[in-house]
C-alpha cells in the first residue's frame, strides 16, 4: 500500500518546469492508484512565506493554485487536495522536528548554500553573510519534511531539484524513530523520467517562478502566440546542428528535454533526429509540443476560475480530510515525546 505525499508552492502560476517535473508524474500516479493507495498533494502556503510575497498576489495564486492542480487532471474524489496552511499539524510537527534536526544538515542543503551565494554575488563580498538572510529559508526543508511525515507517505514524486530534501526528511524520521519511537516510515523520493527543465534565458539555471524575466518560463496559463515567442527567443548557441549535449551545449539540450518530455521519447532519440537540422527547426517543433501539451489545461484552468464555489468546497473538503487523517499522526508523535 502506498501513501503518496507531494507540494508545490503558491508563488505564482506554475511553469513548465513545475508540470514536467513534477505535476504530470502526480496526474500519472493517480490514474495507476490502487483502491488502497492514499494520494495527497498539497498547496504549500507556508513555504511561500520563505521569500517576501505581496499579500493580495498571493491569496490569488493559492486560490488559482488549486484550480491549476484540479486544472491537469487532479481528481478530488481520487486525490486529497488541499491547502498545507490549512491543517494546523503541519506547524506543530515541523517545531517537534527543528528540536531534533542538527544545524550541520541544514547547511548541507544545496538550496540553502545557493540562497548563499546569490546574496555573497549581490554584495560582491567574499565573507558568506548569513544575517541577511531570514531563518524560515534555511529550516524550509524541515517544514517540509513535517508535510511528508505527517501523513506517513512512503512515496514523493518531486523534481530532481527536491531530492536532497526527500534525503532531509528520511533522516529526520530515522532520528525521531531512534530518539523516541519507531512512528516514521522513511519515505522514497519518485523520480520522474524529465530532468530539469531550465531558463529558456539562462539554461545554467532552472526554469523558476522566482526570476523576474518573464520569458523565462512558460506558464500553464501563456497562450499559443505567448509559447511560441518565448520558445523562438530561447537562448542557444551558434553551433551547426543539434546535439544533446548537456555540459556545453544547454540551451539546445533544455529544448531536446522538453520535446522529449512532451512526447514521452527518450532524449537522445529525439536529438538523433535533429542531427543535421537547425536551432529554428527544433525550436518550430518544440513549440508544437509544448502548445498541443498545454492546450488542455489552459482552457480548463480558465472555466475553474470562473468556479469560485467550487473550488472554496474543494479546499474545504480536502483540508478536512487532510486533517482527520493526520490527526492519528500528531497523536502517536505526542505520546512519543511526552506531551500527552
Ligand atoms: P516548488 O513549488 O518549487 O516546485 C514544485 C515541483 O516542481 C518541481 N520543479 C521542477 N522540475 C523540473 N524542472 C524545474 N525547472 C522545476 N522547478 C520546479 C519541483 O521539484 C517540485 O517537485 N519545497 C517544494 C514544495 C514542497 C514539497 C513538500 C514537495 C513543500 N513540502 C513535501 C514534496 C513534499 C518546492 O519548493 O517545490
Amino acid at each position: 500500500r502506498r501513501i503518496v505525499f507531494s507540494g508545490i508552492q503558491p508563488t505564482g502560476t506554475p511553469h513548465l518546469g513545475n508540470f514536467l517535473g513534477a505535476l504530470q508524474n502526480w496526474v500519472k500516479l493517480q490514474q495507476d492508484a490502487s483502491a488502497d493507495d492514499t494520494l495527497l498533494f498539497s498547496i504549500v502556503g507556508w513555504h511561500s512565506l520563505t521569500l517576501p510575497q505581496d499579500p493580495k498576489q498571493l491569496s490569488i495564486a493559492r486560490r488559482d493554485l488549486l484550480a491549476a492542480l484540479l486544472a491537469i487532471g487532479l481528481d478530488p474524489k481520487r486525490s486529497i487536495i488541499f491547502h498545507q496552511d490549512e491543517n494546523p499539524y503541519h506547524t506543530q510537527l515541523s517545531w517537534v522536528f527543528s528540536c531534533i534536526t542538527p544545524v550541520g544538515k541544514l547547511r548541507r542543503m544545496t538550496t540553502w548554500k545557493s540562497r548563499l551565494a546569490t546574496s555573497r554575488n549581490a554584495n560582491d563580498e567574499s565573507e558568506v553573510d548569513e544575517s541577511m538572510l531570514n531563518t524560515g529559508l534555511f529550516t524550509y526543508p524541515v517544514l517540509q519534511a513535517a508535510d511528508i511525515l505527517l501523513y506517513k507517505a512512503t512515496h514523493v514524486p518531486v523534481g530532481e531539484d527536491q531530492k536532497q530534501h526527500i534525503e532531509l526528511a528520511r533522516d529526520i524520521g530515522d532520528i525521531f524513530n531512534r530518539q523516541f519511537r519507531n512512528t516514521f516510515p522513511l519515505p522514497e523520493y519518485i523520480a520522474t523520467t524529465t530532468r530539469r527543465v531550465l531558463s529558456l534565458k539562462d539554461p545554467t539555471s532552472k526554469m523558476s517562478k522566482s526570476s523576474p524575466d518573464m520569458s523565462s518560463r512558460i506558464l500553464l496559463t501563456d497562450t499559443e502566440k505567448e509559447i511560441r515567442k518565448k520558445i523562438r527567443g530561447a537562448v542557444t548557441d551558434s553551433t551547426a546542428g543539434i546535439t544533446y549535449d548537456p555540459v556545453n551545449r544547454l540551451g539546445a539540450a533544455n529544448l531536446l528535454t522538453i520535446l522529449a518530455a512532451c512526447t514521452e521519447e527518450d532524449v537522445l532519440e529525439v536529438a538523433k533526429r535533429y542531427e543535421t537540422k537547425g536551432h529554428g527547426d527544433l525550436k518550430n517543433d518544440v513549440a508544437d509540443a509544448v502548445v498541443a501539451l498545454l492546450e488542455k489545461p489552459r482552457t480548463e484552468f480558465e472555466r475553474l476560475r470562473g468556479e469560485q464555489d467550487y473550488l472554496a468546497q474543494v479546499a474545504l473538503e480536502g483540508a478536512e480530510k487532510a486533517t482527520a487523517y493526520s490527526a492519528r499522526t500528531m497523536q502517536e508523535v505526542r505520546k512519543a515525546i511526552g506531551l500527552l
